[in-house]
């Protein structure tokens, strides 16, 4: 039986896939891994079996942290990477240069290490420290800049630009507007839940930062079936969840903890992606959900993943029993640790109340 399936998967990835030269092996084989770059992708896919048992559906998050750098963004910078080096635009010793929350920089510069590259990260400065001490420890160097908006020209994705282009031999990967991102859940992550559920996923939620990962899965999905719902998760304070209900950029009341999600445009990532429904997520229930998953489920993660599965849940809760929802833990507590899991900061941000009670001797001071 799971052999048929696994080959009906293939014959289905294969009339898909744009650029099918190594989707299959890589999500098929059990193979010795190669290098960091073989770190990235095929990740596990595991079934939450409290929030599952709860809704009557299988809820099944992608396990992101499990790349090689430690988050979903590893995909999008070995594409971004890739791209560079496929258009001629980046040669051995070159330099690659990012505006990033922390993640995609992180990705970019492990595989820079791995791939004979140098790394410039500009970020702004109120990402946690434990992430710029992450890139430093990887040998980026690492320009934290104040926080503007994006049309201000020192916003710090304009800054990556013009450092990039006064080099030779580098290029920015501008992940937020360059489709290379998208391409790489497109190829990847998308290809992988659809054989992962075999094919029986209902529906996929995921937040959006560049929107790479919501969009690539969400035309992956709507190219092997239209029935799969594709749908979009807001943090407070975000414009998206205005703009693809009521087609205002407006933001939501608020402003949200979560990092690396969250936007005030509309990013090319995210153009033409196939969104059915936007959910708007408080900041309480993505917290309270990031230690449910911590207590209750085992995993320790950061809030972009509690704001997931609490998207998930609603979703199945929608949808009603027996219907699969896909999303993904996006990346390790671990690197939340100081802010996230600290008592004293918790109830600075008015967040304290959102632990679970069984949760409170797991925080620090
Ligand atoms: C922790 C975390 N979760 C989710 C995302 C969102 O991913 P995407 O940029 O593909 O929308 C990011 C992006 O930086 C992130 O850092």
């Amino acid at each position: 039986m799971a052999s048929s399936l696994r080959k009906i998967g293939q014959k289905i990835l294969l009339s898909h896939c744009k650029r099918d030269y190594n989707i299959l092996q890589r999500l098929l084989s059990n193979d010795v891994r190669k290098g960091f770059v073989g770190m990235v992708g095929r990740t596990p896919l595991i079934r939450l079996n409290k929030v599952s048992e709860e809704t009557g559906c299988d809820i099944v998050v992608k396990a992101e942290f499990a790349n090689g750098g430690g988050s979903v963004k590893d995909r999008a910078a070995l594409f971004l990477i890739q791209q560079g080096i496929d258009q001629g635009r980046l040669k051995s010793g070159g330099t690659v240069v990012e505006g990033t929350a922390g993640n995609t920089g992180i990705g970019l510069a492990h595989l820079c290490n791995a791939m004979g590259f140098k790394c410039v990260i500009y970020m702004p400065n109120n990402q946690s420290q434990e992430k710029i001490d992450m890139l430093r420890l990887l040998g980026a160097v690492v320009f934290p800049v104040p926080v503007v908006p994006f049309d201000d020209p020192d916003n710090y994705n304009h800054q990556a630009r013009r450092h990039a282009e006064s080099l030779d031999n580098a290029v920015w990967t501008n992940q937020f507007d360059n489709t290379a991102n998208r391409q790489a859940h497109i190829e990847t992550t998308g290809p992988e839940i659809w054989q992962q559920t075999e094919g029986k996923v209902n529906a996929v939620t995921f937040g959006t930062g560049t929107g790479g990962t919501l969009a690539g899965v969400g035309m992956y999905m709507k190219e092997m079936s239209k029935d799969v719902k594709v749908i979009l998760a807001d943090p407070q304070g975000s414009v998206l969840y205005n703009y693809f209900t009521h087609g205002k950029l407006e933001r939501s009341p608020g402003s949200s903890i979560t990092e690396g999600i969250g936007q005030g445009r509309v990013t090319d990532n995210l153009k033409g992606a196939p969104i059915d429904e936007a959910l708007c997520i408080m900041d309480t229930d993505a917290v309270s959900m990031t230690f449910r998953l911590l207590k209750d489920e085992g995993f320790f993660v950061g809030a972009s993943s509690g704001l997931n599965v609490v998207a998930a849940v609603q979703v199945a809760k929608q949808l009603g029993p027996g219907h699969v929802v896909a999303s993904c833990l996006c990346d390790t507590g671990q690197r939340y640790y100081a802010r996230l899991f600290n008592r004293t900061w918790l109830k600075e941000k008015g967040l304290f109340d959102s632990v679970p009670e069984e949760c409170h001797g797991f925080l620090h001071s």
